[in-house]
């Protein structure tokens, strides 16, 4: 962590834009005669206008600018804008022959540090070491900030990474469920059609062949099912007929009316983001199941020209989404995340009684080249079904 207690240098490097010499010194006089009070040692120097202070910076360190308000060739304005161009934070205090309110508040607003009055320049030392303290409470505040948003960009790359190592883990797994277990089954499949035939005339076997076959099934059925949650049919299939898929499971597993609305069949999406829309629509169907008691749920696809958007709104007993990062859970943080990841966002809106809305929207991005796909023999390709119940 950056120390934010402001130290300054022991000798301040000032430089003043000032077209009067006598002005100057007299500056230069209060100063000398100040620094005991307020502990600031100045080493100066003079310049008139822009050239001369550009020649300044690039000589080497300036720890604060007093400017003139009027000078011949220049501004305070202008001053103000060239040295904030070295150094957003740097300090600058202006200094004015007249007392003009709207030019104070001008100035000001412009980003001096102090407004001060030829005829009061008792108050430039103090206000002097007053903005260098502001300055280096602005930098730290900056250093600071910087700091938290690379350790969250950060995290959020980690984020990301870790999706990604997760979905090539469970698209490895699908594989194997697929070539290993699938092609065994298929063909056992095979064999026990072939002793069908060959048990023919023995009726006393028929019921134990049946029961296989049932039992294979089931397993064709189950290994089917775990190979499409492991690896969402997004990559075969498109993101609409892998939603469909999703909610006609849900439908079935729950016995829950949804509804699945989209503007458009077929959306041209890099498959990370296909897949992170999908595992964001089963996340927030997963909730529902887990959490909503909801009678209807309805699901809206919503393709822009360069953003997605994905709505999953229930009407079941609702929550408070404040709570959410007290409670254990981490799929609406996930969620978030994950939108975020993509330069998207994900929100939750809900209130006990009232229903959750999950919204997850994400930039299309560029299409990247298609992923691996899977022969189906034992993982069917998912079926089109309708999108009303
Ligand atoms: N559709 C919903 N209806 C009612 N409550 C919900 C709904 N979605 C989320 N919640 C509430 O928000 C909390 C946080 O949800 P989240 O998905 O982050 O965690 P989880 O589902 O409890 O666990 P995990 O997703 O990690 O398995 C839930 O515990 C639940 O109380
Ligand atoms: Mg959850």
């Amino acid at each position: 962590m950056p120390n934010a207690t402001p130290t300054m240098p022991n000798t301040i490097q000032l430089l003043v834009v000032e077209d009067s010499e006598l002005d100057y010194e007299l500056l230069l006089a209060i100063l000398s005669r100040d620094q005991a009070l307020t502990g600031l040692r100045v080493r100066a120097q003079r310049v008139e206008d822009e050239a001369g202070m550009r020649q300044a910076f690039a000589g080497g360190r300036i720890d604060a600018v007093v400017t003139d308000h009027n000078l011949p060739r220049f501004d305070s304005f202008a001053a103000l804008k060239v040295a904030k161009s070295y150094d957003e934070d740097l300090p600058v205090l202006v200094l004015s022959g007249e007392m003009a309110e709207d030019l104070a508040v001008a100035v000001l607003h412009a980003g001096a540090d102090d407004f001060i009055l030829k005829a009061r320049m008792f108050r430039l030392a103090p206000a002097l070491r007053r903005s260098l303290q502001a300055a280096e409470v602005r930098r730290n505040a900056r250093r600071q900030a910087q700091a938290l948003a690379a350790s969250e960009a950060r995290l959020r790359e980690l984020t990301q990474h870790l999706e990604r190592v997760k979905e090539e883990e469970r698209r490895r797994v699908a594989r194997e469920i697929h070539d290993d277990i699938g092609s065994t089954l298929t063909a056992l499949k095979f064999e026990l059609a072939r002793l069908t035939r060959v048990l023919e005339n023995r009726s006393a076997a028929a019921p134990h062949i049946n029961a296989m076959q049932e039992l294979l099934a089931q397993a064709v059925a189950a290994a089917d099912r775990i190979q499409h949650n492991l690896r969402p049919p997004v990559l075969d299939a498109g993101l609409v007929p892998a939603l469909e898929w999703l909610i006609q499971g849900f439908r079935t597993r729950t016995g829950v009316a949804v509804s699945f609305e989209t503007n458009r069949e077929e959306i041209d999406l890099p498959a990370e983001r296909a897949t992170a829309l999908y595992r964001a629509a089963q996340e927030a169907l997963a909730n529902v199941a887990k959490h909503a008691q909801a009678k209807r749920v309805s699901v809206h696809l919503f393709a822009a020209a360069d953003e997605v958007s994905l709505e999953v709104a229930d009407d079941g007993v609702g929550f408070d989404p404040a709570g959410v990062h007290n409670v254990p859970g981490f799929g609406v943080r996930g969620l978030i995340e994950r939108a975020a990841g993509f330069g998207g966002w994900a929100e939750v809106n809900s209130a006990p009684g009232r229903g959750t809305t999950v919204m997850f929207s994400i930039p299309i991005g560029t299409p990247a080249a298609p992923q691996d796909g899977l022969p189906s023999t034992v993982a069917s390709a998912p079926k089109m079904e309708s999108s009303e119940t």
